[in-house]
């Protein structure tokens, strides 16, 4: 089998303190990260971590992004990261606030896909003592404790429409009231926000505020799929490789030619999370230097794409829309559609109502 040496110099655990992207992995929904906590040795070759704290790649796309990020940084406006799961919104977060003139202020991240709809708005702009029934204290909010510095709304297509309108207000206004209080919060924060969710779309399909839309997309950077970038993935699986076979104190230091080509040959739908996942997988299963990649468990056909995002709204009008079909349009009744979905006939008519949702007209499909 032809062999491609990658030779490595396994880094000794003294360099290598803490792998920022596990440590930014392992956090959850509301952790906070003083800026350059975590650190690793900068070097200079393509690729190779350094205020970008870890974000690999040498491919022209990830050149861009690094660009933007470099670009953007410095000024305090608002960015917003789009790209498919796994593309690596959090790390490029990260680098907008490390090289940003708040670096050594705090970086506040919340994903607003964790938090239940009820608790958001507390969440995110504090509430007063006795603001609800469990209020026993005042608690601020992701925006206070962001005050100076970064916030990071993770998933922030998932907000609901009203607490939107707050958010706009913040993000214009920099103030705020706590749930329950009265006095006027100001704050000085500067928001990065990212999505795997096209927001244009649902801005049309109004389930989100165009206005907020906006004053989110001052300065948009796209993160492309890994699928689109392959050139990356021989660095990236190199790396992973190491970090890897440091932590498991094993010494691999050959990926085959072979296995390179059929990593890049995946279509990685979960992105470099995925290959990640895949090469500690990897790493688990080699036993002499050489790696021995379950390539078995890579079964998507090469040219399987994603399955695209469905909303909740398209889920909903395509399953009614199907249940019609099959009752023939009879929206009452024991053999009606209402009954079939669990709903009242009224509550039927006027969700179709709201979806749009008309019988055909004779002659043409719906
Ligand atoms: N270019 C990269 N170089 C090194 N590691 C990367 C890179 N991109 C992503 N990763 C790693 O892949 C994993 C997923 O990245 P990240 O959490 O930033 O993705 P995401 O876009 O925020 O995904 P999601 O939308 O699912 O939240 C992390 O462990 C991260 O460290
Ligand atoms: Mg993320």
């Amino acid at each position: 089998m032809a062999s491609s040496t990658v030779s490595f110099e396994p880094s000794s655990p003294a360099t290598w303190r803490e792998n920022p992207s596990q440590a930014f992995r392992a956090a959850d929904s509301a952790s906070e990260f003083a800026g350059g906590n975590l650190h690793r040795r900068s070097s200079n070759g393509p690729g190779a971590p350094d205020a970008f704290l870890g974000l690999i790649g040498s491919s022209a796309a990830i050149q861009r992004v690094k660009e933007q990020v470099r670009t953007v940084a410095p000024t305090d406006s608002t960015v917003l990261l789009e790209g498919e799961t796994g593309t690596g919104k959090e790390l490029v977060s990260r680098a907008v606030h490390n090289l940003s003139p708040r670096k050594n202020r705090t970086l506040i991240k919340f994903n607003c896909a964790a938090i239940p709809h009820g608790l958001l708005e507390s969440e995110l702009f504090g509430h007063e003592r006795g603001a609800f029934t469990g209020a026993i204290a005042r608690k601020l909010g992701r925006f206070e404790l962001a005050d100076q510095g970064t916030l990071f709304l993770d998933e922030v297509g998932e907000i609901p429409l009203e607490i939107q309108v707050k958010l706009l207000r913040v993000l214009q206004e920099q103030e705020f009231e706590r749930l329950g209080g009265t006095q006027t919060e100001r704050v000085n924060v500067r928001l990065v926000a990212a999505t795997n969710r096209n927001l244009a779309e649902m801005v049309s399909e109004q389930e989100f505020r165009n206005d907020l839309y906006f004053r989110l997309n001052v300065f948009p950077i796209t993160i492309p799929p890994l699928r689109a970038r392959i050139e990356d993935i021989p660095l990236l699986a190199e790396h992973f490789l190491k970090e890897y076979s440091r932590r498991m104190d094993k010494r691999i230091d050959t990926i085959p030619a072979s296995t390179l080509q059929k990593l890049q040959q995946h279509p990685w739908p979960g992105n470099v999370r995925e290959l990640q996942n895949f090469l500690e997988r990897a790493v688990i299963l080699t036993t002499g230097s050489v790696l021995d990649a379950p390539l078995e468990d890579l079964k998507i056909p090469a040219d399987a794409q994603p399955e695209p995002a469905v909303t909740l709204r398209q889920a909903e009008s395509s399953h009614i829309l199907k249940t019609l079909r099959e009752t023939n349009w009879v929206l009452g009744g024991p053999r009606g559609a209402a009954i079939r979905l669990g709903l009242k006939r009224t509550t039927l008519v006027s969700k179709m109502r709201k979806l749009g949702l008309s019988r055909p007209v004779a002659g043409v499909a719906l």
